[in-house]
């Protein structure tokens, strides 16, 4: 099992991560698939078959840090603005995934979990996720918490309908409604706020994602392009946000 090896010390010795102080949740903006084939003068589908290569590394390795959470940009609202061919091939990808990967994260304990309008999604693509999320359900290690056709903005709106709508009903009052109600109706209720953001190919925006959840999030911008994402760099950007002071707004007084 991932777990195990980890802790049997199979890795490097000079990782030098803080094992008492890793992030509870890394959330990863994967950007750069298109311009890693564009250089190889690939199509835009190799670099994305690419890309599900370094997900499933970095999968195994917060795995067998004991990340409790990994949340994965793996398709954007905006994203259907793509040509039909290059959507239906991330479509294919995920649903491969999923078919291909799924024992393997059963037994060694990850949970899938989605977040966006998986309704909007191809049939065939519902039907792996249910499938993925119904077998890993009672399980308690990493939680794989897939982002696809996820948009923060209109993840915020839906939010506001489904609070007036208790609001209306006499469900809630106007003034209970504060930070920890508001958060109970997003996709990611019950979840940690990502600790640590990560964006590989050097861009330093945030593409519509987890527009509230990212308040306090510590941001490591990383200029490798996705499908050269290895654990080496995981474990580079979890150095690099463990040296970071996170103030929260506050001051130090000592
Ligand atoms: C990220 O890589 C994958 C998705 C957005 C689904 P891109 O496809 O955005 O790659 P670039 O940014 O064009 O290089
Ligand atoms: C963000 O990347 C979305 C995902 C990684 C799924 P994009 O490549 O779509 O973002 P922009 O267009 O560069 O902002
Ligand atoms: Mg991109």
């Amino acid at each position: 099992m991932w777990l195990k090896a980890w802790k049997q010390n199979k890795v490097d010795s000079d990782d030098q991560v803080a094992l008492d102080r890793l992030p509870r949740h890394i959330a990863i903006i994967m950007d750069g698939n298109g311009r890693w084939a564009q250089k190889r003068a690939l199509p835009r589908s190799m670099g994305h078959r690419a890309g599900v290569e370094a997900l499933r590394k970095v999968v195994k390795t917060c795995s067998e840090l004991g990340i409790e959470v990994l949340t994965v940009y793996a398709f954007s609202t905006e994203n259907w603005n793509r040509p039909k061919d290059e959507v239906g091939v991330l479509m294919t990808l995920l649903t491969e995934y999923l078919r291909k990967e799924l024992n393997e994260l059963h037994q060694n304990n990850v949970v899938i979990r989605t977040i966006g309008r998986i309704k909007d999604l191809p049939l065939d693509a519902q039907r792996e996720l249910e499938n993925s999320k119904k077998k890993t359900r009672d399980n308690t290690g990493l939680v794989l918490n897939l982002a696809l056709n996820y948009g923060g903005r209109s993840e915020i709106i839906e939010a506001v309908k489904q609070v007036s709508g208790d609001v209306l009903s006499g469900k809630l009052g106007i003034e209970d409604i504060d930070e920890d109600v508001f958060c109970q109706h997003l996709f990611t209720h019950g979840m940690p706020d990502p600790d640590l953001l990560i964006r590989t190919s050097g861009e330093m925006r945030l593409s519509n994602f987890l527009l509230w959840q990212l308040a306090y999030t510590e941001i490591v911008i990383i200029q490798e392009l996705w499908p050269d994402f290895e654990k080496k760099t995981l474990l580079e950007s979890i150095k690099a946000y463990q040296k970071r002071d996170r103030r929260f707004g506050g001051i130090h007084t000592d």
